[in-house]
């Protein structure tokens, strides 16, 4: 039996997407890599919802019988909306999974999270035998670090305790991501917070450094990850 009150199916991507062109041309490489009966990691982002919806296009037109494991919450509804099936990591391991990135250094290293679902987004990739990143020239960058900062999730009262660690690691700059829709600061999918840290330089170890903090969650660097860009 459906709903009827419209609440799931009225919802579409909140904001303007950039960059609309680039995105649904790696949208449509994505789709046409998938095969039928397979269990697809589905990231976060503009871009990875514009991919969804290209492959919920080719589940309409010819049948396929594919699952999705959700990175978060949004991709979740938009699963549920665009009538692409579910199913969790506990049931499932997926064959493949694709993701966009905030910035793609030359050695392919990531900056991910502007979106807030880089914990679950790392436990897909990580869990998947291939991984697909899909950028817009935008996101190519000399130097991680250059356009966004590292976003860390934050178990909430260790917020003084890993701030101050995050500083002596990174003098150029640690803040609170403040929410937009809601007052206080960001609370994500797992009831954590958000500390965007600005780099001058991200040496090698830095994503292990800021894992060994107590109190983090997981970060937005990814380094030296086993993953395919697919560009526009
Ligand atoms: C979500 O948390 C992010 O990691 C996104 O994958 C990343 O911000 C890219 O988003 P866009 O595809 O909207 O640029």
């Amino acid at each position: 039996m459906k709903w009827e009150n419209g609440i799931i199916d009225s919802l579409v991507w909140g904001k303007e997407i950039s960059r609309r062109e680039e995105k649904e041309r790696v949208a449509q490489q994505i789709a046409a890599r998938v095969k039928d009966g397979e269990v697809l990691g589905v990231g976060s982002g503009s871009t990875s919802y514009m991919a969804l919806q290209a492959i919920a296009g080719r589940i309409k037109k010819e049948g396929l019988h594919i699952k999705a494991i959700p990175t978060s919450l949004e991709i979740n509804i938009a699963c549920a909306r665009l009538g692409v099936p579910l199913t969790t990591l506990e049931a499932d391991r997926p064959d493949w999974t694709f993701d966009g990135a905030d910035e793609i250094d030359p050695h392919l290293n990531l900056i991910k999270g502007r979106g807030g679902a880089m914990f679950r987004e790392k436990l897909l990739i990580n869990s998947s035998h291939k991984t697909y990143i899909i950028a817009d020239s935008s996101k190519m960058v000399t130097r991680l670090g250059m356009n966004f900062p590292v976003p860390v999730e934050v178990f909430p009262q260790a917020l003084p305790y890993v701030g101050q660690a995050l500083k002596s690691l990174s003098p150029a700059g640690v803040t609170l991501r403040m929410a937009g829709g809601k007052d206080g600061p960001v609370i994500t999918e797992n009831g954590n917070l958000i500390l965007d840290v600005w780099f001058d330089t991200i040496p090698d170890d830095t994503e292990t450094a800021i894992k060994s903090i107590t109190g983090v969650i997981e970060s937005g660097l990814f380094m030296g990850y086993t993953i395919e860009i697919l560009n526009p």
